[in-house]
């Protein structure tokens, strides 16, 4: 066990923010993991469980431990007439995890291709993206619970999905360290081409036979061409939810702005696009020192270089007040800010 002391984040931490932890110890088994919550030290210190740091905004410096989840390995686990079971580390990288399922035909993940961050942030933020969540596809997670240092199971039910949202993000919220999530992946594909784009992208690719292959790179294709690369700007995906309003206030907007853009849900309630409501409301590609809105997806904030963790902040508060102000409707952030 090795516990560093002031330790920079700034590389684990997608947006590239200038943090630091008091205590910093990376997880490499469930033993060291045990080991670190039974020190008398850290019993009593606030800990922060870091996975790829791709949906988190520092701004400030952690005055507690951060653990980063390092817990490794990939394996199918059994299979069955229809499926294969594939565990992986909640340390594994997320899209190593869909590459190496698509090199072995195992089949549901293909549409969540180049998705930023690892394993452990699936359950818990159901990560989702052209028209498929990681809910479609969980099996079951281990998780190590925090106090009493042992492993507890969660089916899916358990896991309390939402739009990006599960039971970890709520009512268990800084209770459990993700060690382990199992995938029940379809040995006979279905594909998922619904979302327009991946159609479109597929035409232009000349793809005349479908396969997981083909959907992951069309994905991938997409995906480049209009969210930066966290490698090269600093970023965090989606900055803020899709809201979801009632029909009656969907009608309202749609009427006093035609152009809207509303897609219908099981419950009769309509999600708006975010990055609509908010290049409207002029802050697509406009920039404030190092901080910034993406010039192709109004969702999505930048750290151009050395912005503060606070400067994105107060940007994100100036955009959802713009669009309470013209919209009326209270736009929620999906990054965890710390
Ligand atoms: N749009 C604009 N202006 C913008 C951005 C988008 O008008 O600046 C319009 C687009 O033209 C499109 C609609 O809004 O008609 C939706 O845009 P897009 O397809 O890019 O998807 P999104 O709703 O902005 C969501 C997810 C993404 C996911 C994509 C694809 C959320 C918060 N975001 O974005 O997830 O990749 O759909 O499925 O649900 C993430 O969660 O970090 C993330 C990137």
């Amino acid at each position: 066990m090795i516990i560093h002391e002031n330790y920079s984040l700034k590389k684990l931490n997608t947006f590239g923010i200038d943090a630091s932890a008091r205590y910093f110890a990376e997880l490499s088994s469930v033993e060291v993991i045990q080991e670190i919550l039974s020190e008398q030290t850290f019993i009593n210190t606030s800990k922060l469980i870091l996975g790829g740091g791709s949906n988190l905004l520092f701004t400030k410096n952690v005055d507690g431990i951060v653990l980063k989840n390092n817990l490794k390995g990939i394996e199918v686990i059994k299979e069955d007439a229809d499926f294969y079971f594939i565990k992986a580390g909640a340390g594994e990288v997320w899209h190593n995890l869909v590459m190496h399922c698509i090199a072995n035909n195992y089949a549901g993940l293909e549409n969540l291709s180049l998705i930023p961050g690892n394993v452990g942030a699936s359950p818990m933020q159901n990560i989702g993206a052209y028209g498929v969540e990681i809910k479609d596809s969980f099996y079951e997670l281990e998780a190590l619970h925090i106090v009493d240092k042992t492993i507890h199971s969660f089916a899916n039910v358990d896991c309390k999905f939402g739009y990006r949202e599960s039971v970890f993000k709520r009512e268990l919220k800084n209770q459990y360290i993700i060690v382990s999530v199992t995938y029940k992946l379809l040995k006979r594909p279905v594909f998922n081409t619904n979302y327009g784009a991946i159609q479109k992208e597929l035409e232009a690719m000349g793809v005349r036979e479908l396969s997981i292959q083909a959907i992951s790179k069309a994905v991938c294709n997409i995906r480049s061409s209009k969210l930066p690369n966290p490698a090269e700007i600093g970023n965090a995906g989606s900055f803020f939810k899709n809201p979801e309003v009632v029909r009656e206030k969907f009608e309202l907007l749609k009427h006093q702005f035609p152009a809207i853009i509303g897609y219908d849900l099981d419950n009769g309630d309509v999600k708006l696009a975010a990055g609509w409501l908010i290049e409207q409301c002029g802050w697509k590609g406009k920039t404030f020192g190092d901080a910034g809105v993406h010039k192709l997806q109004a969702l999505v904030l930048v750290n151009y270089g050395n912005a503060t963790g606070n400067e994105i902040y107060d940007l994100s508060q100036k955009i959802m007040d713009s669009v309470k102000d013209k919209f009326d409707v209270q736009l929620e952030r999906e990054v965890n800010i710390s």
